[in-house]
């Protein structure tokens, strides 16, 4: 895989705006022998991120970006994203999209969790909507990003049965349990393809 640089690990930023719990595990992760990443930046659209204790806490470079004018924001990040050598960008909760030329510019190297079995429930309140579907299962997706959102390859999933009483908060909390092991095994993966 074009990602894989030898025996150093690969520059990763991590893209966030809330919670951070899959950036949680992602640096947890990146600690381990086996992982063929290191977390190098985390970017941040919000500034009230609770995710960005991380960045302080493991001492990881951060960036915050509004993104309200997206061109300057995306051409501030592509330069600073080069000077720091960044060659993977795993988007975990970030919920800004993307542009075609930024995407362009990482081709095949944007990764994306998605919390629904994925082509089901692109977008915004995925669990909502497949308690309203009466879905049995939902799960979570990691998937390459294109310029389509939501749309890109899929790398893997994880399937959880919807239970009788489950509510979205509980839903969420469950699939979310499964996104911070699914984020390590797709990287694996990506880098043994
Ligand atoms: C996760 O469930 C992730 O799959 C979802 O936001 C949550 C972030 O949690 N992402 C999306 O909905 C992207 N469209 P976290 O901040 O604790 O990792």
């Amino acid at each position: 895989m074009v990602l894989s640089t030898g025996n150093t690990k690969t520059r990763t930023a991590v893209f966030i705006s809330g919670t951070g719990s899959n950036l949680k595990s992602l640096i947890k992760f990146s600690k381990t022998t086996k992982s063929p990443i290191s977390i190098d930046f985390v970017v941040s659209n919000n500034s009230k991120a609770k995710g960005l204790n991380y960045a302080k806490l493991y001492k990881i470079k951060k960036k915050i970006l509004n993104f309200k004018n997206k061109n300057i924001s995306e051409n501030k990040l592509l330069s600073i994203l080069k000077i720091n050598n960044i060659k993977l960008i795993c988007l975990a909760g970030f919920m800004k999209i993307l542009s075609k030329n930024f995407i362009k510019k990482f081709k095949g190297k944007i990764l994306n969790i998605h919390p629904s079995l994925l082509p089901k429930y692109k977008g915004l309140n995925t669990h909502e909507r497949a308690l309203n579907n009466n879905e049995k299962y939902s799960g979570c997706t990691v998937h390459f990003v294109n310029s389509k959102l939501d749309s890109g390859k899929i790398v893997l999933q994880k399937k959880v049965k919807i239970s009788k009483n489950e509510t979205e908060a509980s839903l969420a909390k469950k699939i979310l349990v499964q996104e911070h092991k699914l984020y390590p095994k797709a990287i694996l993966k990506v880098f043994s393809l």
